[in-house]
């Protein structure tokens, strides 16, 4: 059978997926397609369904590690507008999966509704970040989420309620569906203040935790009670490395991408991370970033 030219919208072959992650890391995706609407997605995830093969959606890739040799099937990218407009609706905002934080922080900022300040300087998209529950020590995206509207891998559309949703420490329980547009209820306060705060965030950000080496922001969760950061550090692995894939000096839960690090070379280093934890402090650390392969 012609995968290609009987796919319901158009596709790439072997699109290379260290260029879609902030870790720059990565082998090919077998097919990469960026539908134009929810019908074109509609459509993808039910051919999918019945030729068994595979989809998987990506947001800004902040939070995968690919395998060097890549992934079979299907990696769609919600990037087209359809997917990716904000509006407001009173104190709420609807906001497309695809939408890059970024846009959705000054879009709020704007319009003088505070809730979401925490999310900047997170390199993700709306989507990505209600997947996984993304957020601070303090908040965490799902505390402002109404309701979520979802596609299954069938093509159908559904409307859930952050109270049948449950989110939880970096966790949704929405794996099993696409994202595909979030409300968020927020608070109108004044721009100004609005603005203070993003600053307050970005600077803490920078000190915190660095910018200067491609990563995938922290490696693993932290354990109830503690950071998983500390731990590392604690076990004086800043700077241990296994190839280009290096521990941050500055936080100890980034692992840098210091030029041409492979997918095995990071996980080469987490097991040593979570090897040397365990030994010292009898915790085994979960990885926070899906590991795609
Ligand atoms: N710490 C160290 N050494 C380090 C890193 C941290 O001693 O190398 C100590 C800090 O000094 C601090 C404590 O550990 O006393 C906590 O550190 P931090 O404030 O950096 O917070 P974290 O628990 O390590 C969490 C999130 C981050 C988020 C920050 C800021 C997780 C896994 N991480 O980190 O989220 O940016 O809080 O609120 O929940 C991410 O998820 O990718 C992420 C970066």
């Amino acid at each position: 059978m012609n995968l290609r030219s009987n796919f319901p919208v158009p596709i790439k072959k072997r699109v290379r997926l260290c260029r879609h992650t902030t870790f720059g890391i990565g082998g090919p995706a077998q097919f990469w397609a960026e539908p134009g609407d929810v019908s074109e997605l509609a459509d993808l995830a039910a051919w999918c369904k019945k030729n068994r093969t595979r989809l998987r959606v990506i947001g800004a890739g902040s939070n995968i590690l690919v395998a060097d040799r890549g992934v079979s099937g299907v990696v769609a990218r919600l990037g087209a507008p359809g997917f990716t407009v904000v509006r407001r609706a009173g104190e709420r905002v609807i906001v497309g999966a695809g939408a890059p934080l970024a846009r959705l922080v000054a879009f709020c900022s704007r319009q003088g509704l505070s809730g979401v300040e925490f999310l900047h300087g997170i390199p993700g998209t709306v989507g990505g970040a209600v997947a996984g529950n993304a957020g601070t020590k303090d908040a965490a995206i799902g505390d402002l989420v109404e309701f979520v509207i979802v596609m299954d891998y069938n093509g159908r559309v559904s409307k859930r309620s952050a109270a049948d949703i449950g989110f939880s420490y970096r966790c949704s329980g929405l794996e099993d569906v696409i994202i595909l547009q979030v409300c968020l209820k927020l608070v109108g306060r004044d721009p100004g203040a609005i603005r203070r705060r993003i600053a307050e965030y970005a600077a803490a950000r920078r000190a915190g935790q660095g910018a200067a080496w491609r990563s995938a922001g922290c490696c693993f969760k932290n354990p109830r009670g503690t950071s998983a950061g500390r731990l590392i550090d604690a076990c004086g692995l800043k700077g241990r490395r296994c190839g280009s894939a290096v521990v941050s000096g500055v936080h100890a839960n980034f692992i840098l991408n210091k030029g041409g690090a492979r997918a095995s070379d990071v996980l080469m280093l987490m097991r040593c991370i979570r090897e040397t934890v365990k030994k010292r402090f009898g915790i085994l650390l979960e990885p926070e970033i899906k590991i795609w392969r």
